[in-house]
């Protein structure tokens, strides 16, 4: 019997690798042999063990000098850039791992604000990734990810105690972020599918809402009033650093407040029908997430 393709997700355990995971094991798993790439195999085996037997775990580091090695025999790769410093070093050797070791296909994230004019790093680390990986021979597909839905757990504490979301952005400018579980979606799509998507770039983003509609939908789920209380952007850095961000991802995280503030395309896209044209589904929308994760906030 001929062995079935391997895709292999490098950064599985985070949110996006995870939720393409699941993704593939759910409805594409009949068709190919699964790899889960962690750096510690022994701390995730907890995160993988309700799909026990439909993923393989693989150690893989980024930047390990043995990854060629461990890509031996991997036809498709999903590469999850690193939420580091070094994101666009240790994505970018690990492209070139892939290409040394016959990979036929590559899927990176990126984020929207990748071909905005904007002089931050963050957005100069996700340019230069996106400028290799389009200077490569293999057919690849950069999928851009906005803010995740999923950064509401980091208003957990004051909407189950305070009844508010704090802020430092205008309540009613809208945003277009996106559930992981439809980052997941698509990007389990591209990958079963590599030669529909090469040398493609998408935008995977949900509808647009403003922090107003995201507190009046929590407040009519919740059955409580949730305010939206406005901070400066001096306070919202100092709760940051107090909570322990490093710096520089501070830096990042107020300068996207800010982009959402001043109407930027790269927290509200344009079009946003990426999403549709690969899964031919509709976006989980902001009522559908806060239903499905409601227990958390109450
Ligand atoms: N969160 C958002 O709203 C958002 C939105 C758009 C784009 N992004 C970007 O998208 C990317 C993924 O985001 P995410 O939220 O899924 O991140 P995440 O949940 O923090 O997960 C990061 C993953 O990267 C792995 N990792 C870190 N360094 C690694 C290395 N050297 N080698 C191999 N794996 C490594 C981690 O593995 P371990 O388990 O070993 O730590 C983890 O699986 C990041 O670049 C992030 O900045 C995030």
């Amino acid at each position: 019997m001929a062995s079935k393709p391997v895709v292999m997700v490098i950064g599985a355990t985070g949110t996006i690798g995870f939720a393409t995971i699941s993704s593939l094991v759910s409805e594409h798993s009949s068709a190919f042999d699964i790899q889960a790439g962690v750096r510690d195999p022994k701390k995730a085996e907890d995160k993988f063990k309700d799909l026990k037997g439909a993923v393989k775990i693989v150690q893989a580091t980024m930047g390990d000098k043995d990854l060629p090695k461990v890509f031996q025999g991997v036809s498709r790769l999903f590469i999850v850039t690193p939420p580091t410093k070094d994101r666009a070093e240790l994505t970018i050797a690990t492209i070139t791992s892939a290409k040394l070791a016959g990979v036929q296909s590559i899927v990176v994230v990126s984020a929207c604000a990748a071909d905005v004019k904007l002089g931050f790093m963050i957005g100069e680390q996700f340019k230069q990734i996106e400028e290799a990986i389009k200077n490569l021979d293999i057919p690849s597909t950069i999928v851009r990810l906005p803010g995740f839905l999923e950064n509401y757990y980091g208003f957990r504490d004051n909407i189950i105690n305070r009844s508010c979301i704090c802020m430092p952005v205008d309540p009613n400018k809208p945003y277009t972020p996106v559930a992981a579980i439809d980052a997941g979606k698509a990007v389990a799509l591209i990958l079963i599918n590599p030669a529909q998507h090469a040398g493609k770039t998408y935008n995977i983003v949900s509808n647009r809402h403003t922090m107003n509609e995201a507190c009046q939908e929590f407040s009519r789920q919740l059955g409580k009033v949730v305010k939206f209380v406005q901070i400066s952007y001096e306070k919202a850095k100092e709760n940051f650093l107090m909570a322990g961000v490093p710096d520089w991802q501070v830096d990042g995280m107020i300068h996207s407040f800010r982009m959402m503030d001043e109407g930027s395309p790269a927290s509200n896209l344009q079009d946003i029908e990426d999403f549709h044209r690969i899964t031919n589904m509709a976006p989980t929308s902001l009522a559908d997430w806060i239903a499905t994760n409601r227990f958390a906030f109450q």
